[in-house]
């Protein structure tokens, strides 16, 4: 099928990549032209493995193209919409580009009317598909479908491959169809429904997931003061089928671009329909507690953090990603500069982003030279670079052997032997 996508960031790209790989004729569309330049180039504005080795791939077999111009898409059968909808001011979701992407849409389909498809997958809020199809009402031949996307950063292309589920929100039986040819021959579970389940199952999914781990980040919380550890909980819990392994990992708060803003999205739809959701308040408070309360771990070893050099290992919100997006790390930070320690980071590839928001922290090319002379060393992302380190060489190098493991990541009976004080999250 001729397909458009609207939108070349993490969603846009991923899909773009995906659908070419799956025999489709693709182009990507954006405004920014100094992307499009970069993406015509083989060059992927974001990091995400795979990618872009992907994208060199369908460029030269010529199933993807690029332009700045709807236009050029105009015999496309099917429109992805995979804008961004950042938060806006009042945590509702920012809608503005994908009403301009719509508009573009139909005003490119008034000049030359034929059947189209046009597919949200950016995530929106209930009820904004069926305005987008009331807004198109005046173009008989385009309707509109939700198919939202459940892609995970750093596992992104292939998540896109090969998904957990395909969700499906349209009410045309035509509509259905021409969704099910785009995904001809990728195995995944259906959900045909409509376009408002649909928008609701991914927010849902996050929500639930985000409390998965806000539930697990507060069992630790009393599992150090019982001095039971979490992880050994977690996996008794995680072997119940009706709860599962995934998403109980415990540590010093989830982030990234979707959890944040999804649930407090999720809210505000729900306060403006008069509910309200106790639950998720409580997921967001004891997300943004979480890293507080790690750093409170610290008292005991480091009394007074002023001139004390301390080593922060891992920025990025999660590992193989350089987005720092609400990422933890963000508040340690913060956290640890208003008590005066001398911060010294390091990240594989996130560190740009970092120096920008706190030029005062020392950024170093290793985690060896982060712990250099340290007073306590911290663990904020789980980099294979940031785990599997010399314990020997990191014992001799510290001022003071004190770990603090805010994702109970790092080896807790090798390290305790070679030495060290460690502390995880809800595990010692
Ligand atoms: C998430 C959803 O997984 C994905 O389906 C959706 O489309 C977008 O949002 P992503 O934000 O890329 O994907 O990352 P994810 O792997 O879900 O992790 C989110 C955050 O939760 C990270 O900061 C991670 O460190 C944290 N996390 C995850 C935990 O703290 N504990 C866990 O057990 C799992």
């Amino acid at each position: 099928m001729k397909v458009a996508v609207i939108g070349t960031g993490y969603v846009g790209l991923t899909t773009a990549v995906s659908l070419a790989m799956n025999g489709h004729q693709v182009i990507g569309i954006d405004l920014v032209e100094a992307k499009i330049v970069k993406l015509r180039q083989g060059i992927s504005p974001i990091y995400e493995p795979g990618l872009e080795e992907a994208l060199k791939q369908v460029l030269e077999n010529g199933t993807l193209a690029f332009s700045t111009k709807l236009q050029e898409a105009a015999d496309a059968d099917v429109f992805f919409v995979c804008v961004g909808t950042p938060e806006a001011a009042d945590g509702t979701a920012d809608l503005r580009y994908l009403y301009s992407a719509v508009a573009a849409i139909e005003q490119m389909h008034q000049a030359s009317p034929k059947r189209r498809v046009v597919v949200v997958k950016s995530t929106v809020p209930v009820g904004t598909g069926d305005k987008v199809a009331e807004l198109l009402s005046g173009c008989r031949e385009l309707s509109v479908a939700s198919n939202p996307e459940f892609l995970r950063e750093g596992s992104a292309l292939y998540d896109a491959l090969a998904p957990s589920r395909i969700v499906i929100g349209a009410g045309e039986p035509e509509t259905r169809e021409v969704m099910e040819e785009l995904y001809k021959g990728v195995d995944a579970p259906r959900v045909v429904t409509t376009r408002a389940n649909a928008e609701l199952i991914k927010y849902a999914s996050n929500a639930f997931l985000a409390t998965r781990i806000s539930f697990m980040n507060e069992l630790a919380r009393l599992s150090a003061a019982l001095g039971t550890d979490i992880v050994t909980i977690a996996h008794g819990m995680g072997l119940d089928s009706r709860i599962g392994p995934e998403f109980l990992r415990a540590g010093v708060g989830y982030g990234g671009s979707c959890f944040p803003k999804d649930t407090i999205a999720l809210l505000q739809l729900a306060a403006q329909n008069g509910i309200s959701l106790g639950i998720l308040e409580q997921v967001r408070k004891v997300n943004a507690t979480q890293p507080v309360w790690f750093l409170q771990q610290l008292q005991p070893f480091v009394p007074d953090c002023r001139g004390k050099r301390i080593a922060v290992l891992g920025l990025a919100f999660k590992p193989d990603t350089d987005d720092i997006r609400e990422a933890p790390s963000l508040a340690v930070l913060q956290a640890l500069e208003e008590k005066g320690a001398a911060v010294f980071a390091y990240d594989p590839i996130a560190t740009d982003a970092v120096r920008q928001k706190f030029p005062n922290v020392t950024y170093t090319k290793t985690a060896e030279e982060a712990v250099q002379g340290a007073h306590a060393a911290l663990l904020i992302t789980e980099w294979k670079e940031c785990v599997q380190l010399d314990w020997e060489q990191v014992y001799q190098k510290m001022a003071q052997p004190v770990l603090l493991d805010g994702r109970n990541a790092w080896p807790a009976k090798i390290v305790k032997e070679a030495g060290f004080r460690y502390v995880g999250v809800g595990k010692s």
